[in-house]
């Protein structure tokens, strides 16, 4: 078989680990694996190259995607397709490996329906993606939220302060929720708790009224404008407050254990599933168990709030 692999959409740590696997697991089951940059722009302009082992040795453990990644919207249209698929014949790459998030897994069914062998492995830093109950990168994701939340209740703590701190995470409030928990913020919101911002206001100064002496306040992205936000609790509350987004730098950095395991074992299973003539696929973890399902299922399931998790944050904040 000749493989492409790509990656695509924003980066994520543990995408060159799954690089890493896939070309590797191609090369010994006797594929052909070539390399294509900038995810479906290169793709699209023949940005394409031939990879050895060699080529991928000492990345494990590197942030970012060494293949570069695009996002390019007008990959939905039909001619800006068949451009893909034109060069994708010029090189003879019959099966394609994605890595990337939604919007890439429907680049991905898109080529399946022109007759290329596609699969999917995610890899976002946002843990968006249903068909896995983790995401290449998310670990990475909130162990860099929990860093810089620590910090920031270090200042906030010396200076009494309310500190309201907004992650990423697109739609999904995973990343706040579970660098929220683990960094034993007050306050989470995200796009399934939703905001009550009156409620905040009065909550936040009965707690100052009884004695405390800060707080931490996590907040998915997209859903109010911190700086605006932390005015408002100065005014309301008695705290003095300080906004802060934590933006990019979540990103990037070096993959954790948890991300380099979960790219080696995706990056080999999607090639094993190519191998096995199995594609228009995306693979995934569920229960801990390698796992795949259709991208059309993929892209419509729906992610599962974690009620368990959300009760915790009322319970011991
Ligand atoms: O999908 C990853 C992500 O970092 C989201 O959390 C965020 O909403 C988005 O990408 C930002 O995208 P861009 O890099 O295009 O600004």
């Amino acid at each position: 078989m000749r493989i492409g692999v790509l990656t695509s959409g924003g980066d994520a740590p543990g995408m060159n680990a799954a690089i890493r696997a896939v070309v590797r697991a191609a090369i010994t089951s006797g594929d052909q694996v070539f390399g294509i940059y900038d995810g479906y722009k290169g793709l699209v302009e023949g940005k394409i190259r031939e990879f050895t082992r060699n080529d991928v040795s000492t990345i494990l453990n590197k942030g970012g995607t060494i293949l570069g990644t695009a996002r390019l919207p007008e990959f939905a249209h039909e001619a800006v397709l068949k451009l893909a698929v034109k060069q994708l014949k010029v090189y003879d790459i019959e099966a394609l490996i994605v890595i990337g998030g939604d919007g890439t897994y429907r680049g991905a069914l898109d080529l399946c329906k022109h007759g290329i062998k596609t699969v999917g492995i995610p890899g976002t830093i946002d843990n968006d993606i249903a068909s896995s109950d983790f995401t290449i990168g998310f670990s990475t994701a909130v162990n860099t939220a929990c860093e810089a939340i620590e910090k920031l209740r270090d200042t906030s703590t010396s200076h009494q302060r309310c500190s309201i701190i907004e992650v990423m995470g697109r739609e999904c409030g995973d990343l706040a929720l579970y660098s929220g928990i683990c960094c034993g913020a007050e306050y989470i919101f995200t796009n399934d708790t939703g905001l009550d911002k009156e409620k905040l206001l009065a909550s936040l100064k009965a707690d100052r009224l009884a004695g405390r002496k800060h707080a931490i306040v996590v907040i998915s992205e997209n859903m109010t404008d911190v700086h605006k936000l932390a005015e408002e609790v100065e005014e309301y509350t008695g705290y003095e407050c300080r906004g802060t987004i934590l933006g990019y730098i979540q990103r990037g950095g070096r993959p954790t254990p948890e991300d380099r395991l979960l790219a080696a074992r995706l990056g080999r299973y999607a090639v094993d599933l190519i191998n096995m003539n199995i594609y228009g696929v995306a693979v995934g973890v569920i229960d801990n168990k390698l796992h795949y399902a259709p991208f059309e299922e993929a892209l419509k399931m729906e992610n599962n709030v974690n009620m368990e998790l959300e009760s915790l944050v009322q319970k011991i904040s």
